[in-house]
Parts: structure tokens; sequence; C-alpha cells
């Protein structure tokens, strides 16, 4: 292999590019643009104009003004041909059948092939299946490039473990992982991501093991997350609170503290398909992962039987059934609507006649409309028989118990699906997971 030292990226003779620039791919792109020459490439061009003009649409970032600091944002495709190293942060979803989509995944790569030079390094950063790199793309780019993996061009993994909407695990303070086709690559990423996180970059033993891990971490968290959910069915048919169980647990020093809820998103509510489904091709299954699944998919099912429920015996059959759902993002302190369960609560609602209003003063109005049809209000508007706050937005953390009474009733019910009401609210009916 041809040169693969790091001082012909730092002296700015060779560039990398950064492929798909949304909410992994932007942070990582303007982090390496502070030591490094980067070509920011997204194919979706008024994401681009956006990032041009200093404004980016996730919110997450201010875009530093010093021009040099800054990556060269495009949608031009050809610019890729002055690159040498290609970091992959596209989109992998799941289809309708919870089935892994590699549609982004192939165009990205297959757009690189066309530009791939001997010496080339390509890192996936997408979060994927164990295999999924060195099977699904490095055939890929061998065949558009005609070039040869070990002979002519490097393969590597670094999973992306961005947290969007928290400040303190920010790109540069959470340990990278690394994993690659050859020693000489692995030392060129080591050093290449060293410049970017003060946490340091742990070296995975294969782009399998680093794949995993990404996986495992999100899995463990569903599967957590899936144990509360039931825990708090199991402890509502007892007669038990589950808020104040989990308060007691959480004083031993070893209580995980996970809380029940809405596991929606692109990562919690996605990745474990990727592995159930590379088991199930191989002929096995990961069933506490798909039971976890099963459970935390049946939330919004749960909440909804506990809305039709309250307002089946409190409101005769003709009235206005209203309800207010606080939040439609999928996790707090963010506006990223995809996969957003406390949507999903609203629509299934919906079906079932009563007026549901959400308010979420993160979300984008146009954005949540374009994406799933519905409004946003500012304010509550009136009287709701059932308020839900679905999501806890440190927003949300300030309001009192006035706010809730003041759009309810007497007979009205709060469903706290975050527990942050528990000893706010007195006067209405109260019920949490
Ligand atoms: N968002 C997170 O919190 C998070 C955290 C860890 C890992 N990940 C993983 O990172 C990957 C990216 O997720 P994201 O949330 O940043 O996605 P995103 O939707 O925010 O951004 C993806 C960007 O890629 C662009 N894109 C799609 N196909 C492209 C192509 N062929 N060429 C160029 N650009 C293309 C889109 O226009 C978009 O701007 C996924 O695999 C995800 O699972 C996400």
């Amino acid at each position: 292999m041809p040169d693969q030292s790091l001082n012909r990226f730092l002296d700015r003779v060779n560039s990398i590019a950064v492929i798909g620039l949304g909410y992994t791919g932007l942070p990582l792109a303007l982090k390496l643009a502070e030591k490094f020459s980067v070509i920011g490439y997204d194919c979706n061009p008024i994401r681009i104009q956006q990032l041009q003009e200093g404004y980016d649409s996730n919110q997450e970032l201010e875009l530093n003004l010093v021009p040099e600091l800054l990556p060269t944002f495009t949608s031009n495709q050809l610019q890729l041909t002055h690159a040498s190293v290609y970091i992959i942060a596209v989109p992998t979803p799941v289809d309708d059948s919870h089935l892994p989509d590699l549609r982004f995944l192939k165009e990205a790569v297959e757009q690189i092939g066309k530009f791939l030079k001997k010496g080339d390094c390509v890192v996936v950063e997408s979060t994927v299946y164990p295999g999924c790199t060195e099977e699904f793309c490095v055939p890929l780019l061998e065949k558009i490039s005609g070039l040869q993996l070990g002979k002519d061009f490097s393969i590597g993994y670094s999973p992306e473990r961005i947290n969007p909407g928290d400040s303190v695990h920010h790109i540069g303070a959470v340990i990278k992982l690394v994993a690659a086709s050859d020693p000489a690559t692995l030392r060129l990423m080591t050093q290449l991501y060293q410049q970017v996180t003060m946490a340091g970059v742990y070296a995975c033993a294969s782009i399998k093991i680093a794949e995993a891990a990404k996986l495992t971490e999100n899995i463990q968290r569903d599967v957590n997350i899936a144990l509360l959910n039931e825990l708090s069915a199991v402890y509502e048919k007892l007669g038990i609170d589950p808020g104040a169980v989990w308060a007691a647990a959480a004083t031993k020093w070893n209580f995980l503290p996970f809380r029940p809820g809405l596991a929606g998103g692109h990562c919690i509510s996605v990745d474990p398909y990727y592995l159930i489904n590379a088991i199930q091709e191989q002929g096995g299954n990961a069933s506490l992962v798909e039971e976890s699944r099963r459970i935390n998919e049946e939330m919004v099912s749960r909440i909804a039987a506990q809305v039709l429920s309250h307002i089946q015996t409190t409101i005769p059959g003709e009235d206005k059934k209203r309800v207010l759902i606080m939040g439609a993002s999928f996790k707090p302190d963010v506006r990223d609507v995809r996969n957003s369960k406390p949507v999903e609560l609203a629509k299934l609602l919906m079906s079932s006649n009563i007026e549901v209003e959400l308010i979420d003063p993160l979300v984008d109005a146009q954005h949540l409309e374009k994406e799933s049809g519905l409004g946003l209000i500012s304010q509550p508007t009136g009287y709701y028989q059932v308020v839900i706050i679905a999501v806890n937005h440190t927003l949300f953390k300030e309001l009192e118990e006035s706010y809730f009474c003041n759009c309810t009733s007497d007979t009205s019910l709060v469903i706290d699906l975050t527990g942050m009401y528990r000893r706010v609210i007195s006067n209405r009916k109260y019920w949490t997971i």
C-alpha cells in the first residue's frame, strides 16, 4: 500500500471526505476540518446550501465562521476526486418489515467507487450489522472501482457514538472505536481520530468486532428499557406504584438508572433489527433482543389503551374527546422526529376519533407536517381530558402544576411517561409508568 502516514493529511496535501452531513456526519466533518482539509459531501443540495450559509437545520451546531476551519460543503460528487480518505455517515434505517435498508449506504459506496484511487481508504461510520463493511461494501467498491482491497485500497470501520441533544458526550469527549483491514490503515485511522477526540481511540481486533460493539451498546439500552416497561406493567397490575419502585431501587449502588418509556428514534429502535436479521440469516435467533423490541414496540398501544380507558369511563359518548401530547421528538432536547413514538401515539389516538394536539417547542412545525402530516400548537387550546407528557425536554421541566390544571378539568388524567411530574401533580389524576 502507498503512504499511510498522517502527515500528508496534517499538511493538507490530501483531503478527507465525509459523505452524509446529518446528525453524525456534520459534527465529525466540522471537527476534522479544524485539523485537516475536509470535503463535506451531501447528496441533498438544500442541506448543502444551508450549511454554506452557516445554518444547521438540525440546530445541533453553531457553524464556525472562520472559512479556513470549515469543510468545503458540496453536493457535487466530482469533488470526491480530491479525497484520499472517505468517511461514510449516511442513514441505515430499516424497512417496513424491519429488515436493514441499505439503500443509502449502497449509493454512498457506489459514489465513492467511481472516484476511488490506489492508496485510498474508505471508513464506514454508519451503524451496520457485523460483516456489512467487508461483505457488502467491499465487493461493491471493488466492482465499481476495478481496484482490489489490500492491494490497492483499504477499508475501516469506526462507529459513531454521538448523542444529539447531549452537550456532555460530544464528539471530542467520547472514546472512538476503530478497526481496519490492515495494520497500516488501523494506525492511520487511530492517528486521524486522535486529532478529533480528547477521550482517545480504542483499536478493535477486527471490523466485525467494532460493528458488533456499536449494536451491542444500543441493544443493551433497548433491553434494559424493555425490562422496565415490562416491570411497570407488572407492578401496575399488582397495585404497586412503579415510579416509587424505581426510586427505591435506585438507592442501590449497582442499580442501572434506566426508565421505562417510549423507545423510538433511529438508533435504539432500529439497530437491534440489524443484529436480529443477521443471526436469522444464519438460521439462529436472538430471542431476548427480539422480545425486547416487541415489548418496546407495544408501548404505544399500551398508553393508547390507558387513554381510551380513561376517556370511556369519564366522558359521555358524543362529547368531544381531546388529548394533548407534550413532546413530538423521539427523545429529549432534540428536534429530530424520525421514528417518533409520540407521533405514532397521536396517530393511533386520532384513529379512535380523538382530537389530538401536540406541543413541542423544539420541533420545526413545517418539518413535522411534512414528515407526519401532523401540526403543532404553541400553547394549550381549551380543555383536554388527557394530557400526556411524552418527552422530558428540559424546557418542560420548568412547568408548574398550574400549567396542567389550566388546560384540564377535575376529571382529566395526566399521563407522565417521563416520571418528571411525580411530585408536582397533586390536583389531577396522575398515571405514570
Ligand atoms: N443520529 C444519531 O444520534 C446517531 C448516533 C450514532 C450513530 N448513528 C448512525 O449514523 C448514521 C447516520 O445517521 P444520521 O442520524 O447522521 O443521519 P441523518 O439522516 O441525520 O443524515 C444523513 C445525511 O446523509 C445524506 N445522504 C444520504 N444518502 C447519501 C449519499 N448517498 N451521499 C451523500 N449523502 C447522503 C442525507 O442527505 C443526510 O443529510 C446511521 O447509520 C445512524 O444509525 C446516528
